[in-house]
């Protein structure tokens, strides 16, 4: 079997380990989505992960959801980024930027502008806001030409993640934002080509990845999904199915990795495993799942087939993750209070273990 501390080649950058930072969204950035200056000592403290993949960028601003989410779109976020990427290089660590489109995850309220979806169905639920929880709005139903102009936004945020100093990036197609309202049948009722059977549903995912792949090479893309997964009001009625046609189409493009929540049944995970002929990371969680993902959880994806493995809140206090589960040190607890707050408190203040 595979040891997480075993190094792994992943397109062309080696890695020290199979332990993958998941993305996480911290909402620490300024209200015009320029990342914080504490961002780099943030990821450049957890820089022993094999790979860090960064929290959910907004490709535009019309793709931002949350409020305060960096963005990848204009010179001063790039520029921003810069200093970030390079403090995890200066750390010895490798980083690849989530690029996030919420589609009808967003409001208004937050960024002035009407979501677009797939269709003009509104998720159940709400947003966060400062003020409050917002209700999600109807989305404008994009038509072929603006969801063509879509897959434009996710390769010029590509193509930024790579001038800002990115390794790669990571398109999220995963927990109901843009990608997966394509992919869920309860929020796609298109009856053109990007709606009805499998492949139509996964036009758009396979369009982002191809369009990102030519601009800034397959080896630089992953893509991350939660198949069956119904964060955010997903329904996916046959989700063997569905992402059995979406890893047929995307096998031949050659990127980097597959990364994938444990939101599927494992039969379906296996299938998933098999079908898949490239790097395969494990999240073996679901987002809000009572258990955080730790060492058991990862040896025991490890052992039915995945090459890497995400870890997620334990991320957040514990900067030398690597060496705890490596020298099986306790791990500390994340507060939840300061996920999506705070500031530096609960962001950059938590402590390495002492050396024993
Ligand atoms: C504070 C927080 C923010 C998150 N933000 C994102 C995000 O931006 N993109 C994403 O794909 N998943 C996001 N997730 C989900 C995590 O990547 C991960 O799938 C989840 O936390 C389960 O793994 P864990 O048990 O190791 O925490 C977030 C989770 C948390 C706790």
């Amino acid at each position: 079997m595979n040891s997480l501390f075993d190094t792994y080649k992943l397109g062309s950058i080696e890695l020290p380990n199979r332990v993958v930072m998941a993305p996480m969204t911290r909402v620490r950035a300024s209200a015009t989505g320029v990342p914080s200056v504490s961002a780099a000592r943030y990821y450049a403290q957890r820089a022993t992960a094999g790979l860090i993949v960064s929290e959910g960028i907004s490709p535009s601003k019309q793709g931002q959801s949350e409020p305060n989410i960096p963005g990848l779109y204009n010179d001063e976020q790039e520029s921003a980024w810069r200093p970030i990427t390079q403090a995890v290089h200066e750390a010895g660590g490798r980083i690849f930027a989530q690029l996030m489109h919420g589609g009808r995850i967003g409001h208004p309220e937050i960024n002035g502008m009407q979501p677009v979806g797939a269709s003009a169905i509104a998720a159940q639920g709400t947003i966060f806001n400062s003020g409050g929880r917002l209700a999600f709005v109807t989305p404008v139903e994009m038509s072929v030409a603006q969801i063509q102009e879509q897959v434009e936004v996710f390769v010029d945020a590509a193509e930024r993640a790579i001038a800002a100093g990115f390794d790669g990036v990571e398109i999220h197609g995963a927990n109901g934002y843009l990608i997966q309202q394509f992919l869920s049948d309860n929020s796609n009722q298109r009856t053109d080509q990007y709606g009805g059977s499998h492949g139509n549903r996964a036009r758009f995912a396979v369009e982002v990845a191809t369009a990102v792949s030519d601009a800034i090479g397959a080896d630089r893309v992953g893509i991350r999904f939660s198949p069956g997964g119904k964060f955010h009001d997903m329904n996916e009625s046959d989700p063997a199915g569905l992402y059995g046609t979406v890893i047929e189409a995307l096998n031949p493009l050659g990127l980097a990795y597959l990364h994938i929540l444990e939101t599927a049944s494992d039969a379906i995970n296996d299938d998933i495993r098999k079908a898949w002929t490239g790097p395969l990371i494990v999240n073996p969680a679901t987002v809000g799942s009572a258990r955080f993902v730790d060492k058991a959880a990862a040896d025991r994806w490890l052992d039915r087939g995945a090459d890497l493995i995400a870890f997620g809140r334990y991320y957040i206090s514990n900067p030398d993750l690597v060496r705890r589960l490596r020298e099986g040190i306790e791990l500390a607890e994340p507060d939840l209070d300061t996920f999506y707050s705070g500031g530096d408190k609960g962001y950059i203040d938590y402590p390495e273990a002492p050396a024993v």
